[in-house]
This record gives C-alpha cells, sequence and structure tokens, in this order.
C-alpha cells in the first residue's frame, strides 16, 4: 500500500508493506503524477551485506524495537506497573482525504492503537503531523514521536537552535555523523535554550537556494528531538515531547504538531511556508493591523506613579505610540521581584484609584490600554502563598527562580483562581492586550501543566475574545507554535539591544513572520548590553518586525525623538503590506551584512534592510544581491535613510542623491552596491516593480 501527497512544491510518500508500519519512501520535489508508486516501493528497498540483518527493519513513521530497529524507536511504553511492552502493529485502517491521511496500526496482544495523522496545506505548503497512542487498559508512557521523517543523504549538517537570556535563537551546525544528535529539553517550557526547530540543508544550499528541509514542534512544554544516522547510512528525524513527560499512566497520549516543509529555494522557502502558515493558521486573530506600542517596564520597573505614567503616556503617543502597556509591578506589593506574584489585585497604595485614571489618560491620547501578569507563578512572599502552599508545582526542596515558584496548573482549583483574577481586571477595565509572562524553567518536565496552561489561556480567549495576548518568557523562553495557535505576539527577547535583536531576528524569521515578532526601541544605553547604539539604528531594527518603544520618552533628544516619529511614520505608512510580507533573509556577501528584503505577496513591492553588524575585512561595500524578483522587470530602488550617510562616505554614488532602476536580474546576479558606512548601522531600500 501507498500513500502520496502533493502541494505542487514538494511530494511525501508513504508505503507500508506486508501491513507493517508505514514508511516515509519519498519526500522532496514533486514527483510525476504517472510515478508508479508500487515500483517506487520496491527500489526504495536497501540492499543487506555481511554484518546486517537479513533484512533491514523498517525506518517508519514509528521503528519498532520488535523488528530490532538498529536505532532510537519511536515509542517506549510500559504497563502499568512498569513492566516495558514490545508492541508489534499490524496494519488497521486508512483514511484518506484531499492532503490528508490518518493511518491506523493495532497491536492486539498488547491491546494498543497507534494513529498517525498527515495534513499537507497546499497555500502554505506546511505538513503538519501527529502521532497518538491509545491503549485498552492504562499504560505508562515513556516517548512517542509524532511521526519519524527521513532525512536527506545529500546533506553534510543539520542546523538546530540554542541560546540564552537576551540571546535567542543561535544556530547550531552539527555535521551528520553516525549516531544521535539529541536535543533533550527538561527545563518544562519550550525556553531560550531549546528552541524546537531543526533544518536540513542539502549540499550547496544557502538562504536562497538549494533543498532544505525544516521541522518545529509546535509544544511549550520542552521537547525531544533524534537526529540520527544508523550504522546503515538511514537518517531519522524524530520530535515529540521531552522523554517522561507523561507523569501519570493513562489510555490515551497524543504527540504535539510536527511542522514540516521542503524548499527547493534554500532555507528562504521554509521560511517563507513557516512564515506564511503561522499568520495563516495558527494564530488567532491574524488580520489586526499591528499598533505601535509602548512598554514601560524599562522607563520605570517597579516604580509606578500614577502621574508619571501619564506624562510618559502622553510622550510616548507623540511618537507615534498606539497602545500603552503596563507591565510588571501593579498589583500585590509589588516593589520589585521578591513578592506578590499570584496576588492579582490592583495596589492601592500606587493606584488609590484604581487603574481607570490612567487608562482614562491613555485613551484620551488616542491608545489602547495593555497590562503584564505572569499567571503561572507564585511568590513564597505573597497572600496566595500563604493561603494556598500546596498549590505549588514540584519538590519542596527545589531551587527559586527570580524569586519565585510556579503554580501547579494540572489543578483545576489554581485554574479557576487564576480565571477568576485575570477575569477581574479584564471586565473592570477596558483592556485590549495582556502580555503574559513566564520568568522562570519548570522544577519538572510535565505535560499536564503545559495542558493546563493551555487550557487556562483558551478559557480566556473565550471569555475575552477580543482581547490580544503577547507570548513573554523573560524575552524569548515560550516561542513555539503550540502557545503562538493561543497568542498573537511574541517578546522575543529581552535585549532591546539593536546588533543584538538584529541578529535574533534575521534567525527568528526562519519560523516567525514580522507581523508576530515585537521588537521595541530601548534606551540610549541598553540596559541588557551596556550598549551604546544612535537612535537611527535601533529605530530601524525595530520597524523591521512588529514596532515599539521600550524606554523613557522624556529621555530622548529633540534629534532622537523625530527621527524615531520619523522612522514611525514610515512603518505605519508601510505596515499593512510588510505583515504580510515574506521575510527573505539574503545571502550577503560580506559577513559583517545581515541583510534581509521583505518582499510584498503581490510582489510589486520590497523593502531590504541591511544591517552593518561589525567592520568589514574589505573597504568598500560588497553589492548585495536580492532575491525572488523578476528577472526581466525594472525596479525602482530608492535608498530611503540616504540623509544618514556619513562623510566618510565620499564617492558619488547615485544611489546617495536619489533613486535608480535597475532590473531585477541584474539585482539578484550581480547586487546593489550601497554606500560605505559605520558598524552597527542599516541602510534601508524601498524597492517598486515598474
Ligand atoms: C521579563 C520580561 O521579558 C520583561 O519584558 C518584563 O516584562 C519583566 N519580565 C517584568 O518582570
Amino acid at each position: 500500500m501507498q500513500w502520496r501527497m502533493d502541494d505542487g512544491s514538494q511530494t511525501l510518500v508513504l508505503a507500508s508493506d506486508k501491513g507493517r508500519m508505514a514508511r516515509v519512501i519519498y519526500w522532496g520535489s514533486p514527483l510525476s503524477r504517472s510515478e508508479d508508486l508500487d515500483m517506487l516501493a520496491q527500489a526504495a528497498q536497501l540492499d543487506v551485506t555481511g554484518g546486517m540483518l537479513d533484512e533491514n527493519p523498517d525506518l517508519s513513521i514509528c521503528p519498532e524495537a520488535g523488528q530490532a530497529f538498529p536505532g532510537q524507536v519511536g515509542m517506549v511504553v510500559a504497563d502499568a506497573i512498569g513492566t516495558p511492552l514490545v508492541p508489534h502493529f499490524t496494519f488497521a485502517d486508512a483514511v484518506t482525504g484531499k492532503n490528508h491521511l490518518t493511518l491506523v496500526y493495532k497491536d492486539a496482544n498488547n491491546g494498543l492503537t497507534y494513529t498517525a495523522e498527515f495534513n499537507l496545506n497546499a497555500d502554505t505548503h506546511v505538513l503538519s503531523a501527529k502521532a497518538a497512542l491509545d491503549a485498552d487498559a492504562p499504560v505508562r508512557l515513556h516517548w512517542l514521536a509524532a511521526p519519524v521523517f527521513t532525512a536527506p543523504q545529500l546533506s553534510d549538517e543539520m542546523i538546530d537552535f540554542a541560546g540564552r537570556w537576551c540571546d535567542e535563537f543561535k544556530m547550531i551546525h552539527t555535521p551528520w555523523s553516525a549516531g544521535i544528535r539529541l536535543r533533550e529539553n527538561r527545563t518544562g517550557r519550550t525556553g531560550h535554550e531549546h528552541f524546537p526547530g531543526l533544518i536540513v540543508p542539502c549540499r550547496g544550499a544557502s538562504n536562497t537556494q538549494g533543498q532544505v528541509y525544516a521541522f518545529h514542534y509546535g509544544w511549550s512544554g520542552g521537547h525531544r528531538m533524534v537526529a540520527e544516522e544508523i550504522p546503515d547510512g538511514r537518517r531519522q528525524v524524530q520530535f515529540g515531547n521531552a522523554m517522561g513527560a507523561e507523569l501519570s499512566t493513562g489510555k490515551r497520549f497524543e504527540t504535539a504538531t510536527l511542522f514540516s516543509t521542503f524548499s527547493n529555494q534554500g532555507l528562504n522557502g521554509c521560511a517563507v511556508a513557516f512564515q506564511r502558515h503561522v499568520r495563516g493558521e495558527i494564530i488567532q486573530q491574524p488580520n489586526l493591523v499591528r499598533p505601535v506600542h509602548y512598554n514601560c517596564w524599562e522607563a520605570i520597573y517597579f516604580d509606578h506613579s500614577v502621574d508619571e505614567l501619564k506624562d510618559i503616556a502622553t510622550h510616548a503617543a507623540a511618537l507615534g505610540a498606539e497602545r500603552f502597556v503596563l507591565d510588571d509591578g501593579w498589583f500585590g506589593k509589588r516593589d520589585d521581584d521578591t513578592s506578590a506574584l499570584g496576588d492579582w489585585q490592583i495596589d492601592a497604595r500606587k493606584y488609590p484609584n484604581g487603574l481607570t485614571p490612567l487608562i482614562n489618560h491613555v485613551h484620551a491620547q488616542g491608545m489602547s490600554f495593555g497590562i503584564w501578569f505572569e499567571p503561572e507563578m507564585i511568590n513564597p512572599d505573597s497572600d496566595a502563598f500563604r493561603a494556598h502552599p500546596e498549590w505549588v508545582l514540584g519538590d519542596k526542596a527545589q531551587v527559586l527562580g527570580r524569586q519565585q515558584l510556579v503554580l501547579n496548573l494540572a489543578l483545576s482549583d489554581v485554574r479557576d483562581y487564576l480565571f477568576d483574577c485575570l477575569a477581574g481586571i479584564l471586565s473592570a477595565y477596558d483592556i485590549e492586550y495582556v502580555k503574559w509572562d513566564h520568568n522562570r524553567v519548570l522544577p519538572c518536565v510535565d505535560a499536564d501543566q503545559t495542558r493546563g496552561t493551555y487550557a487556562l489561556l483558551d478559557r480566556l480567549r473565550e471569555a475575552f475574545p477580543k482581547v490580544e495576548i503577547e507570548s513573554c518568557a523573560s524575552g524569548g523562553g515560550r516561542i513555539d507554535y503550540g502557545i503562538l495557535e493561543r497568542t498573537g505576539r511574541v517578546w522575543l527577547s529581552d535585549s532591546n539591544d539593536a546588533l543584538e535583536r538584529l541578529k535574533i531576528q534575521h534567525n527568528a524569521a526562519l519560523f516567525l513572520p514580522a507581523s508576530v515578532t515585537g521588537s521595541h526601541v530601548g534606551p540610549y544605553t541598553c540596559h541588557t548590553s551596556g550598549r551604546t547604539h544612535n537612535i537611527r539604528f535601533r529605530a530601524w531594527v525595530a520597524a523591521q518586525r512588529h514596532m515599539g518603544f521600550e524606554m523613557d520618552p522624556r529621555d530622548l533628544t529633540p534629534d532622537a525623538h523625530s527621527v524615531l516619529q520619523d522612522v514611525t511614520t514610515w512603518w505605519k505608512a508601510n505596515r499593512e503590506w510588510m505583515q504580510t510580507a515574506d521575510i527573505l533573509r539574503l545571502d550577503s556577501a560580506d559577513d559583517a551584512v545581515i541583510a534581509e528584503q521583505q518582499l510584498a505577496r503581490d510582489q510589486t513591492r520590497f523593502v531590504v534592510f541591511a544591517g552593518k553588524a561589525e567592520t568589514s575585512d574589505q573597504i568598500a561595500p560588497r553589492p548585495l544581491r536580492l532575491t525572488l524578483l523578476d528577472n526581466t522587470a525594472q525596479y525602482r530602488i530608492e535608498l530611503i535613510n540616504r540623509g544618514d550617510a556619513h562623510h566618510l562616505s565620499r564617492g558619488d554614488q547615485q544611489i546617495k542623491s536619489g533613486p535608480v532602476t535597475l532590473s531585477g536580474g541584474y539585482l539578484m546576479n550581480h547586487g546593489i552596491a550601497l554606500p560605505w558606512s559605520f558598524p552597527d548601522s542599516m541602510w534601508v531600500l524601498e524597492g517598486t516593480k515598474l
């Protein structure tokens, strides 16, 4: 039996021989419609020789121990008292639909049913796959992989992601070799350190060309990834919840969705598929015009005064802000980060008349109002903890994180309490936005905790459908498509350092569109790096994504004020097309230049952001090649911030005095030569198809 799925950009073929578990026998560039799938299945068989089993055990969608599979298996399960089960699945059913496939396998001896589901989205080119295990009697699940994919042979390396606070989305390149590359996230949340993504480029692929496979596991509770080359040379990719995340026995278990895609257009083909999928399929309020944010955190921290905040709001509105977000410090007795998480009542010392005076003032400035919560956390120094110490997740002896503990969201009492607290505030005031924070790792891996958080978010969203929610976790500690199904924006990083942001944003674009990626202009001297950047660089880096401000606007010089106003005006004029544009990472001939091209969906216009991250090795800038333009069309190219050119840029390049007209072919095959610039600066080019 064989099944195939096609979307014009890729073909996926699965085959099941003699009732055994299905395996991916082909995934990649589209195959001809007339392909003989029987023949394909036979051709996919590998030879055997000395030192091998007499037949190659299937690298199936759930490789089985029972077949003596010589690598990591797709399921590890035991009966209720802990005796390991060795399932042996046979085909039971297949349900096919347009770009949909459900495969069901049964193990009668152990009373187990395995189900795999595949959905290929023909518009976004993202393949969604998940697996479930049903058992007649309770079993203990240690590991269940989402449907397992093969990885290409003509690939020399894989790229996964690491990071830390203020340095998210670092790309880690690991050569393929015998054995496994294992990422096991034991922190209980997605984490800065463990973004659940994998990219497998085929040899020679770059941002703009070549064959690339990419994966993302949409789960916020910590994932496990296995990329393995088994002794016969075959390669597999497994993703699932972290090992042992199911703490109780049960009769049904499900993986989260594994999102994947194949591209013939380099890493960008995968990035565009994921960006479009997030915009079109994952987030629930996709068509909102993103308002410019003002967030008060780095202006006031815990030092709240209504008069000061009103003054700040007035200045923020004058810069162009459209939404004012009141951050940490408005509730309980929260004068620093040692107390009050869990006490979600307005601090009457700071807000004697509640939030109304501030909200009215914010509204009078033409801005909407948003507010910060960190619902899943509790400080030992809080009334909530004193009343309910039994609500805490994990061991009593655990080490605290930011002086706080985690609430056990698997408990319905905890969820009800939090729902009532948040609903109380959201009902009492005109609030359209919640910044939902999560500032420590969990004391243990527990899938019920993640499910509890999802349930609370879902209940709140149902009760307050107009309230937008942002996912923050000390910056980018909880970014994944599981949380994005329930939120509309991520706080990508606590780093407002424009240089660090430039890099983080560039890599995050492999999975995230601009519309969900928050980016703020921070203070002149960055609070998390100590680095000082001029306002032009800071403003343009923020303008690459969902723009906002996060400094005390009263500290801006007149020049900084007017630059920020101008860039914000530019952003507002362009946001409608930019929020649905594709972010394309450019192959830069100069390692010092990190550049991207945001191409409108109708391809008639684009903007290029070329960030200079360090001093170049050579003196003159190397031409920057653009991508995915119409080869024969002419484009009007304008360096819109040419006024920023330094006097040390002495040449008389035409682009410094006005627009130039060039063909798509020239721009893609030669590139555009930009003026010389200092590091920590950005050139912004607008392109219009003529
Ligand atoms: C961490 C967040 O990332 C910051 O933006 C801010 O909201 C603080 N928490 C508040 O405690």
